[in-house]
């Protein structure tokens, strides 16, 4: 694959969970997982706060940077500034159901015109020599979007999908990522949109069949180190989202896909000392920790200790929370902090 990491596994993009103090966080965890960001439009990239939107620690690479958007202008002048930052790549929504997203013609709405699809990523590609990449989901389901490539407003199956990677593939994406389910445009919530639809795994292998060429990565409802090993049979690569943020020791198992006899034993114990000077720093300037800390809740997920970690970060302190954390230390299960993870 055309980057410089060796990549089998991702952390996905999820807005209001996947910030810079997440990716820190899940970096103490985990060195050699892509970090993805969370989504961010091409249009707020243009004409926000750059800084703010797109800063990040280079602790945090192999980091992708996910970009939103619907016109491939605007795309490209947004990569173009990108570059500036040092992302291992760059991606292009278009799986997001939400209708302040695909009732823009962004997210999963795009999937309904692959041609436009295409452009973006041709666009984005000539503002970088970056990997770039693209996320959908396996089909979708709508009562107002309509196209003479999805004249029904619906596909389902193979054949469409297949059509819909050709024709987006002429771009040649370095990646797609797959959500192994529909898109429900109207009447799910965003949230209803990653249960509801049945998940549907073989579609996605059938796709790699089809395209053997093509890297293929894999989402949707993965939880475990055995699910990740069955779906490397078939595909090339795997994305978690939901588990890896709320067990976040989960991602602790990962980097053992790269190496099975890793020479670091991490503990909770590690991965809160190595934390506590990113909140100390957070002080120092005068930040909010409550978010980033936030971040950390699961960190003692079915663990004894679990109801006093999240007691102890989520209690508002008058004192230092890197204090509270140090003297933390000491009250935790110890069995449960030394344990390896
Ligand atoms: C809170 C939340 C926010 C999300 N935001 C995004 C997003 O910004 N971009 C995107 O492509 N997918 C987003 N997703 C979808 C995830 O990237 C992923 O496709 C989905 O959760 C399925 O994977 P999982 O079952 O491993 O969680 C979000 C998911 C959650 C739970």
């Amino acid at each position: 694959m055309n980057n410089s990491f060796n990549h089998i596994i991702s952390v996905a993009p999820m807005v209001d969970k996947t910030d810079r103090h997440f990716r820190y966080f899940a970096r103490l965890l985990t060195k050699k997982t892509l970090l993805y960001t969370e989504m961010i439009t091409a249009h707020a990239i243009i004409h926000g706060d750059r800084k703010r939107l797109l800063d990040f620690n280079p602790i945090e690479n192999p980091i992708a940077l996910q970009i939103a958007g619907s016109n491939p202008n605007e795309l490209y002048k947004a990569v173009k500034i990108v570059e500036e930052w040092n992302y291992d790549e760059i991606n292009l929504n278009a799986g997001c159901p939400s209708d302040r997203v695909s009732g823009n013609m962004m997210g999963a709405s795009l999937m309904a015109y692959p041609e436009l699809i295409a452009e973006m990523i041709s666009s984005m590609k000539s503002a970088t020599k970056k990997p770039v990449t693209v996320k959908h989901r396996i089909g979708i389901s709508s009562s107002k979007v309509t196209s003479s490539f999805m004249p029904s407003g619906y596909f389902n199956d193979l054949g469409h999908l297949s059509n819909f990677m050709s024709i987006v593939n002429k771009a040649t994406p370095a990646r797609n990522i797959v959500h192994a389910r529909i898109a429900i445009l109207e009447g799910l919530s965003p949230k209803e949109n990653r249960e509801v639809p049945p998940l549907d795994y073989d579609m996605v292998y059938n796709l790699k069949k089809e395209f053997p060429d093509s890297s293929i990565e894999i989402n949707g409802g993965i939880k475990t180190l055995d699910d990740i090993h069955e779906h490397l049979r078939h595909v090339d690569s795997v994305m978690i989202g939901r588990e890896a943020y709320s067990n976040p020791a989960f991602m602790a198992r990962f980097d053992s896909l790269y190496d099975s006899n890793p020479k670091e034993q991490l503990t909770r114990r590690d991965v809160i000392q190595g934390f506590i000077p990113y909140i100390q720093n957070l002080e120092s300037k005068g930040e909010n920790t409550h978010l980033a800390l936030s971040h950390t809740i699961g960190l003692f997920q079915n663990q004894p200790g679990s109801s006093l970690w999240k007691r102890l970060i989520s209690t508002p302190s008058k004192g230092n929370k890197s204090t509270l954390l140090i003297e933390a230390l000491a009250s935790l299960p110890k069995d449960v902090l030394d344990k390896e993870i």
